[in-house]
This record gives structure tokens, sequence and C-alpha cells, in this order.
């Protein structure tokens, strides 16, 4: 992977030459306390995930890891970008630039999406990304809630590890980009239910450990009561449990998960530099796997 490591001066701490460097999952701990200082809930071992994954860069200043900027790529058109965060000792000093050029450079031809908080959507719209959507972050403990009561023909079964193509399958009609990787890991460190039609799959939702708890995502599925079936059966046997899951702005969950008893917790805007993908349908990715992954 090409990588300028072209060295520059930080404005906050001029005595240190900030370097750029490939990450790699031993940089987890340190990246954890980097997404700590700006109340990031990731853990080490969600860093250690999406680092895994993907492609990045870290800048150091000396022995310290200030700033990371990370990018997944999916087939040969498009990737997402993410876990872009630099130290708040040393915002404001062109670092996070410099490692969306650097993203740039290396994720070169591709079509480039991300979820944008308030604080990086002006430095992502200076670069030319352009608002494609919204991510509502809904979290807290779920109210009691029954367990999903399934109409006549509908059943819901656990994944199997054999189910992988058929996520991979489901989740491109949804996204329009291929996940494979992505799902594979997801799969093998959460739990997966699928649910059937008269025995036909119509959506899958996964759930693992995340943060301060867990989280439901990614939820695939055809229409919105399929999606509230996916994400019920997660709420009620992880009753007492802190849970997240983050929707779509538009799939019209929120008022059902407010009843649920989670809480709008941040709205993000989703951006894109070049092309949205063709996403062919006729399912809907109702839930993110998480905000970086897409
Ligand atoms: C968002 C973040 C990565 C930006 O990094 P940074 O090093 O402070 O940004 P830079 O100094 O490189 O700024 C680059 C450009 O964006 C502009 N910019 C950055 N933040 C801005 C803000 N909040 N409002 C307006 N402009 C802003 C700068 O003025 C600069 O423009 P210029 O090149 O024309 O002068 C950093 O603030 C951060 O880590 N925030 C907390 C974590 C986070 O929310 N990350 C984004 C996740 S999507």
């Amino acid at each position: 992977m090409p990588l300028t490591m072209e060295p520059m001066m930080s404005a906050t701490a001029p005595q240190e030459t900030l370097l750029l460097r490939e990450i790699s999952k031993a940089d987890a701990m340190a990246c954890h306390a980097l997404s700590r200082a700006v109340n990031w809930p990731h853990r080490a071992a969600d860093w250690e995930m999406v680092i895994g994954l993907g492609h990045g860069v870290v800048a150091t200043l000396g022995e310290e890891i200030v700033a990371t900027a990370l990018w997944w790529p999916y087939g040969e058109t498009h990737a997402t970008l993410g876990m872009i965060i630099v130290s708040p000792a040393h915002q404001g000093g062109g670092i996070g630039k410099r490692l969306m050029q650097a993203l740039f450079e290396q994720a070169q031809g591709r079509s480039l999406m991300l979820n944008a908080t308030a604080a990086g959507e002006p430095l992502y719209a200076k670069l030319g990304f352009v608002p494609c959507g919204g991510v509502q972050q809904y979290q807290g403990e779920a109210l009691a809630i029954a367990a999903p009561v399934l109409q006549a023909g509908m059943s819901l079964r656990l994944g199997r590890p054999a189910d992988l193509a058929l996520l991979e399958r489901l989740d491109l009609q949804a996204t329009g980009l291929a996940r494979k990787p992505a799902l594979a890991v997801l799969v093998a460190c959460g739990e997966c239910i699928v649910l059937e039609r008269d025995g036909q799959p119509v959506g899958f939702s996964i759930l693992r450990r995340f943060g301060r708890g867990l989280v439901i995502g990614p939820v695939v599925a055809m229409k919105r009561e399929d999606a509230q079936t996916l994400i019920a059966h997660w709420l009620h046997e992880q009753r007492g449990q802190f849970l997240r899951v983050d929707i779509q702005a538009d799939s019209e969950l929120e008022d059902w998960l407010t009843e649920c008893g989670l809480k709008p917790s941040g709205l993000v805007t989703s951006m894109v530099l070049g092309e949205t993908p063709d996403r062919p349908g006729p399912m809907r990715l109702y839930a993110l796997a998480n905000q970086a992954l897409g």
C-alpha cells in the first residue's frame, strides 16, 4: 500500500515532527486511548476488528499516536472511511486534512463514503464530500418487551456459518456493496438470526459486543415490520443489557425504538465523494454494522 511519509510539523507541538505510518492491530490499545479522549465508546477489541478488516494510517508525534484514519474496501469501486480522530490537544492544526489526503492516496480510484459527526462534516465538505443521508444512533436499556409475534408463514432461525453466502447476497441487495469479509467477521464474533417467509429468507440481523454493551446491526430486511421483528428478537432476549442500534434516518423506526425504551443519541450525516453504489433491492439496510463499516 503506497504511503507518502511526508513529515509535517505540528502547529500545536512544533518541537516534534509528525509522521504518518500504516496502522496495525498492535496499535489497538493506543487507538483505544485516543477514541476515549474524544468520548467514543470503542473498546480495544472493537479497534482490532476494524483495523483487521481494512487499511489506514496513524499520525505520531514522538511515541504518541495523535491521530487515526481508516478505510475499508468493498469490491473494486467503493470504500467507506472512518475512525478519523485527531487528539483534542492537536485539533485545528491540519492533521485531519493530512490524514484524509493519505487515505485518498491509498484508496485512489474508488468512490468514498463516510458518516460524519458534526465535528467532521466541515472538513469533509471542504474536501468535496456531499451529504447523501443520515444515521440516527439509539441506545440504552430496552424496556421489558415481549418476544416478537410471528405472522403465519414467518419463522426466525439462528444463522449458521453456512449462511454466509446468503447473508452476502441479501446484504448486497441492500447496500450495493460486496461485504463478505466484514460479514464473516461480524458473524464470527456475534450471533445472527435469519427471518424466513414460507421458508424463504427475507432478512437477517447480527448482535455483537461493542463499546458499552451490545450493538444490533446490520439489520437487512425487505420492509419495516420485518426489520422490527429482527430487532425485537434481540431487545427481548437481551433485556437488562445496554444496547445500541444505528438506524438509517429514513427507516421510520424511531417512534417504535422510543416505545421500546431506547433513546436517540446523536445524528450523523452520511456523505459521499464520487458515486453512491447502485442498490438493487428488494432488501434494504435498516441498521448499520457500525458507523465506520456502514
Ligand atoms: C474532525 C477532526 C478529525 C478534524 O481534524 P483536525 O485536525 O482538527 O482538522 P484540520 O485542522 O485538518 O482541518 C481541516 C480543514 O477543516 C476545517 N475544519 C475542521 N474542523 C472544523 C470545524 N469544526 N468547523 C469548521 N471548519 C473546520 C479547518 O478549518 C480546515 O480547513 P482549511 O484547510 O481550509 O483551513 C477532529 O476535529 C476530531 O478528531 N474530532 C473528534 C472526532 C470526530 O468527530 N471525528 C470525525 C468523525 S466522522
